[in-house]
């Protein structure tokens, strides 16, 4: 057992993107559609403003810049990858996968593709799963990718659900590098008896499209806000412990901690309850929640903006609905 562990190959982040669409809607915007205000948005969730992706643009489409950034950002041409995953809750329709479409748009001929549904958690399982592929040796190099155009999944006459989403992606490159650590042990969990606080009920085999279902608005995104909000708290919290632990390191070791953009107050709770508020990433006020893409792109941004150097220790954690939350800790090596 010990001899197969030591085989594994430690695997890195080679290059990053991000993709926003261009249309902004601040919550002055959203004051107009729905009965809200800017005081109470801003105070809720530190939110100031969303990107909206246009009306001819798919998911695939937000998740296809995304990747070609990133794999410019990693200097490899889009044949050189094995695997293509694609993380989102908002896919371009039931079949085929978003990821398929993405590997059509840029030229990914010798990837093999999948979506991977995981709702907020996604792109960090996506991370998990690439990395143990790229680790045993069954692939080399992979394409992760977090997107959403939640846009067209929510309620916009609801205005505990509207004022929270935003589309966008972002992407990230793994390789096999001679990293001494790269994207360490993970920590991750699901409960799916409480999938009723945040789900899309109607579409499915549970609750087909009919005009009925969908006279009852139930092919839009429901949650339950305040029951979400205490257990992401209290999971990412968890998550964020146990995955320092799992690799013998503490609070103080890391750079920079990357949660799921959901809320500020969440981000701030978290921060608060590991003693670490000083070194947690937030980018909420910009583009809200953008669900599987919001690691991604805040990875984009924080490698970008220069919070991240060689060497620094960054530790991811998600959670959203299923219920499903994560964690990793990466060693940042570009
Ligand atoms: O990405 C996956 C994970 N998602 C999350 O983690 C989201 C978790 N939840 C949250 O971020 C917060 O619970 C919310 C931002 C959704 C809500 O914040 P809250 O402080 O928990 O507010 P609340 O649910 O306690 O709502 C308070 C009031 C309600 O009115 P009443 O019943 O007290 O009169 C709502 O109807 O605020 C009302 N409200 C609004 N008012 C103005 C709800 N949405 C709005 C709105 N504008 N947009």
């Amino acid at each position: 057992m010990s001899k197969a562990i030591n085989s594994l190959r430690a695997v890195s982040i080679i290059g990053t993107g991000a993709y926003l669409p261009e249309k902004t809607v601040t919550n002055r915007d959203l004051e107009k559609i729905v009965d809200t205000n800017d005081e109470w948005i801003y105070s809720r969730t530190g939110m100031r403003e969303r990107r909206i992706a246009r009306d001819d643009q798919a998911t695939s489409d937000l998740a296809a810049e995304a990747a070609k950034v990133a794999l410019a950002d990693a200097g490899i041409s889009a044949d050189e990858v094995d695997l293509l995953i694609v993380a989102t809750l908002s896919p371009d329709m039931f079949f085929p996968s978003t990821a398929c479409f993405v590997q059509d748009k840029i030229g990914a001929k010798n990837a093999y593709c999948y979506d991977l549904g995981a709702a907020c958690s996604g792109s960090l399982y996506a991370l998990e799963t690439a990395k143990n592929q790229i680790a045993c040796g069954a692939v080399n190099t992979a394409l992760i990718i977090g997107a959403e155009k939640m846009s067209t999944f929510i309620d916009w006459k609801d205005r505990n659900t509207c004022v929270l989403f935003g589309d966008g992606a972002g992407a990230i490159v793994l390789r096999a590098t001679g990293a001494k650590r790269g994207v360490m042990k993970g920590s991750f969990g699901s409960d799916g008896s409480l999938a009723n606080l945040l789900w899309t009920p109607g579409g499915g085999s549970r609750n087909p499209m009919t005009h009925e279902m969908i006279d009852r608005n139930e092919q839009y995104l429901k949650m339950e806000g305040r029951e979400v909000y205490k257990h992401a708290v209290t999971q990412m919290t968890k998550s964020a412990l146990d995955v320092l632990e799992k690799n013998g390191l503490c609070a103080a070791d890391i750079k920079l901690f990357i949660p799921h953009q959901a809320n500020a107050r969440i981000i701030d709770a978290i921060g608060k309850r590991l003693d670490v508020q000083d070194r947690m990433f937030l980018n909420v006020e910009k583009y809200a929640n953008t669900s599987a893409a919001a690691l991604p792109i805040a990875i984009d941004e924080a490698a970008k903006s220069g919070q991240l150097a060689s060497g620094d220790l960054m530790l991811l954690v998600a959670f959203g609905g299923g219920f499903t939350w994560g964690a990793n800790i990466v060693e940042w090596t570009k």
